[in-house]
């Protein structure tokens, strides 16, 4: 379908989002699923009316952002960052700034909380959780799961940290009070600074190796010295010295 460059330039316009930084071949093709299934037959004419529906815009901003994500996705990096990644960092802090970037639906962040009370007192715990999707930062806040989400937790600790309402899981109080959500583009906006451990998974893997680069090296510059990047599973830097970060373990990286 043509029209995508411009397409391009008018949705960077509209909503700041660039889609120069996301891979071509993958993004076109879900755009212009979208379209079709909306029965468009230009991306012109999808825009036109994008501009003035707010259902259409969220569908787009919805699809576009892929907010799939569950409760302690791939367990056994969960417990490398439990057994090994956690305790060097209490070792140098007490009060750890920790940042979960690009966290949807609050699954990651919400996880964060529950694993750091192994360590510190619930009181004590604070995340940083960012996503550029309204959508999903709502759905976090309201903290309501399916049992799907929580499928890689325990027994005990959904018992701890969720009230059971039906088939849904609602996520305490106290534990939603630990987290800092806010919307925040990775593309465009200012990092935190000094942080001692940053999560980013799962969405690396939807740019190109340009805009990947421009964020490892944001991600050095974010983390305190010593401080850690965890990565997705599909989402290992290739020769991370050149962001001065060197490999700890497996999907975890350490500012030099
Ligand atoms: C597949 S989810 C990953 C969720 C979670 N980190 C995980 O691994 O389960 C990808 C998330 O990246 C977010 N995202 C996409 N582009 C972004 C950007 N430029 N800045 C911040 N977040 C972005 C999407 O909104 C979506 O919620």
């Amino acid at each position: 379908m043509e029209g995508y460059e411009s397409f391009k330039l008018k949705i960077y316009q509209f909503t700041g989002i660039d889609l120069s930084s996301y891979k071509e071949r993958q993004m076109k093709r879900r755009i212009e699923s979208l379209i079709s299934r909306n029965r468009f037959d230009s991306y012109e004419a999808y825009f036109t009316e994008l501009k003035n529906s707010k259902e259409l815009f969220d569908e787009f901003i919805n699809y576009l952002t892929i907010n799939v994500s569950e409760f302690r996705r791939n367990p056994q990096q969960w417990d490398v960052l439990e057994k090994e990644i956690i305790p060097q960092i209490l070792s140098n802090t007490k009060k750890p700034k920790i940042w979960s970037a690009a966290c949807s639906t609050g699954e990651e962040p919400y996880t964060l909380v529950m694993l750091m009370t192994k360590f510190l007192p619930l009181k004590e715990v604070e995340i940083i959780a960012t996503d550029i999707d309204s959508g999903a930062l709502e759905k976090a806040d309201i903290g309501m799961y399916n049992s799907k989400a929580t499928k890689n937790l325990s027994a005990d600790t959904v018992k701890n940290f969720f009230i059971q309402n039906g088939d849904f899981y609602q996520i305490k109080n106290e534990v939603k009070e630990r987290v800092r959500f806010k919307k925040h583009n990775l593309l465009e906006d200012k990092y935190p600074d000094q942080c001692d451990l940053i999560i980013c998974r799962n969405v690396m893997i939807y740019f190109t190796e340009e805009t990947k680069s421009k964020m490892y090296h944001k991600f050095h510059d974010a983390l305190k010295s010593q401080g850690v990047l965890f990565v997705g599973s599909t989402e290992q830097i290739i020769m991370p010295n050149q962001y001065k970060l060197s490999p700890l373990k497996t999907f975890f990286y350490q500012k030099k």
